[in-house]
């Protein structure tokens, strides 16, 4: 137990510190949370103009819950990494420091998958790339491709990784719920665009 407790709080920590607000405060852009969507994700940052802040901020919260992963994995085996990762990605979705009103979940997700399971990092990136080239929503894109991780690790015999996985598909669903609705009514931004 005080191993469990030890993973997940690391993986809650690493996990709630919000890079994408810190970034775009320091580069002088504001609080993140005034603009665009008001999400604290790259997507949004992208929304200030800065690419590399935006790719930087993909890159921190990704990495964060990787850290935390391949952590617990090196100390207490692979389904502390998962975990950890899990621990991560709530910690992003519900940090304390901002009143636990946090992120969306995308990047950690995909940081989660390159601690545990790096190859469907490659799934991730092909079904995210595929539909934003189609459709240049960002979230569209997050929503498909976490859909379909889960899919190929139950059917790759991953189970543990499948049902964790699924679970962060359905809680980062219900974070994007303004964005479904957006995308239903046909006013989501599109990659690209400010608003
Ligand atoms: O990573 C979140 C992304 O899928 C949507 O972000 O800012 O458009 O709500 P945003």
């Amino acid at each position: 137990l005080p191993a469990l407790i030890a993973v997940l709080s690391l993986g809650y920590l690493l996990g709630s510190i919000p890079f994408g607000l810190l970034l775009t405060r320091m580069a002088g852009h504001g609080d993140l949370r005034q603009i665009g969507s008001g999400n604290i994700g790259a997507t949004n940052v992208l929304r200030t103009g800065n690419k590399k802040l935006a790719a930087a901020t993909l890159l921190l919260d990704a990495l964060k819950a990787t850290a935390a992963a391949v952590a617990a994995q090196a100390v207490f085996g692979a389904n502390a990494g998962l975990l950890a990762g899990f621990a991560a990605f709530i910690g992003h979705l519900f940090p304390v420091w901002l009143g636990f009103k946090g992120g969306k979940g995308v990047a950690t997700y995909i940081g989660t998958l390159l601690g545990v399971t790096p190859l469907m990092v490659l799934v991730f990136a092909a079904v995210w790339l595929s539909i934003a080239f189609i459709t240049r929503y960002s979230s569209l894109s997050a929503l498909i491709a976490t859909l379909v991780i889960p899919v190929v690790l139950w059917i790759t015999g991953a189970e543990e990784a499948a049902i964790v996985t699924a679970i962060m598909t359905v809680v980062s669903w219900w974070r994007h719920k303004a964005n479904i609705e957006r995308l239903i009514a046909g006013t989501e931004s599109r990659i690209g665009q400010k608003g």
